[in-house]
């Protein structure tokens, strides 16, 4: 019972944004009230449809207006009308990068009762958090074009970090593992010497030394450097090709794998499809001092917009995300208790149009079991 109030902005953004917005702001008040604290929501109609109407993709005081808030839900961004890359450039990298969003947390977990194309994986198996770097990398869109359109047009585009960059983003990451496991309830895919010589949880750096020799060796030698302020935490270095194979394979092995942005946008589509696909994927852009923004992975999904048959799980679990990073941990893992109950013992596929409830049906079922 914090008692206290959040103003949270809300863009719901394109395709089936808006609906399954709807049923995580339907969670979040049912929440709210049986925990002790308000949510103040404020709409915000930013996306395809008023780019197209308008030309602009923000208003000029974008930012100015989202730092009056405490968090932002977002649904999803994407337009068919719109050339690709000017939404996503022009409102998601641009919130991300201008509210220095620099961690990008993508639970992979497997919630009981959901289909995963891996054979004979269980919920047991598949749980696990990618932390994706998310101001840095291939995205910061240094590079360019010349001669184009010629035979010898030349195109450049960087992988750039920073030593800031790289150590905040892995210190984040071994606090996580410190988070999700303690002495008396250590990480189950450690071995009993791991447990003998104090480890609680496992960090795997996935990078690419073998061939990107500048960016992660400088990613490497950070990684080794700080982990030696957390004994506790078991290290562990896959390259990204042969983390895929493992998230496939053996997906009990990883417990926090922290990678930079590319690799992240890569390998957490992977882990969504595990999880039972887009449908349960939630994530988070988090400013772990600042501004934070959260959006189910999947995107706009424009042939099921407005039919009501859309998968609300993945923006309700990233409004739970959004409670346990303003601190309502009790009332996140609340709402995550109930998702499972839901996956478990209600819904038939976690695939749109097949879930044997519509949208609003399944965030009730979501409020009912809270
Ligand atoms: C994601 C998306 C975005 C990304 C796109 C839409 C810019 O794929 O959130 O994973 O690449 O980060
Ligand atoms: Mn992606």
């Amino acid at each position: 019972m914090s008692g206290k109030n959040y103003k949270i902005a809300v863009i719901a953004g394109d395709g089936t944004g808006p609906e399954v917005t709807k049923e995580a702001v339907k969670v979040l008040e049912a929440a709210s009230k049986k925990h002790g604290f308000t949510m103040q929501m404020e709409n915000f109609d930013w996306g395809g449809e008023r780019y197209l109407r308008t030309g602009n993709v923000l208003p000029e005081d974008a930012e100015k207006t989202l730092r009056r808030h405490d968090s932002i839900l977002l649904g999803a961004i994407g337009h068919p009308d719109v050339k690709p890359g000017i939404l996503e450039k022009g409102i998601l990298l641009k919130l991300r990068f201008d509210l220095d969003q620099y961690i990008n947390l993508r639970p992979v977990k497997l919630y009981p009762g959901v289909e995963t194309p891996l054979a004979g994986k269980k919920p047991e198996h598949i749980d696990y958090v990618v932390v994706r770097e998310n101001s840095g990398g291939l995205y910061t869109g240094i590079g360019g074009i010349s001669m184009k359109g010629t035979p010898n047009e030349v195109a450049v585009q960087s992988m750039v970090y920073n030593r800031h960059q790289v150590e905040r983003c892995l210190r984040y990451s071994f606090d996580l593992v410190c988070k999700r496991h303690s002495q008396k309830s250590p990480w189950k895919g450690l071995s009993e010497k791991d447990v003998k010589e104090g480890k609680i949880g496992q960090l795997t750096l996935c990078g690419k030394t073998n061939v990107l020799t500048f960016v992660y060796d400088l990613w490497e030698r950070a990684f080794y450097e700080i982990a030696r302020e957390y004994p506790q935490v078991k290290t562990d270095y896959c390259h990204v090709d042969a983390t895929c194979m493992w998230m496939v394979k053996n997906p009990e092995w990883f417990d926090v794998i922290v990678t930079g942005n590319m690799f992240g946008d890569i390998i957490t589509d992977l882990g969504a499809i595990t999880q039972g696909g887009m449908g349960i994927a939630a994530g988070g852009n988090i400013n772990p001092h600042g501004l934070s923004m959260f959006e189910p992975i999947g995107g706009s999904a424009p042939k099921y917009t407005g039919l009501g048959v859309i998968n609300p799980l993945a923006a309700i679990c990233s409004a739970a995300m959004m409670l346990d990073v303003l601190g309502e941990d009790k009332a996140a893992k609340n709402i995550e208790k109930s998702v499972e109950f839901v996956t478990g013992n209600k819904m038939k596929s976690m695939a749109a149009g097949k879930m044997g409830y519509s949208t609003s049906q399944v965030g009730d079922l979501v409020v009912e079991n809270l």
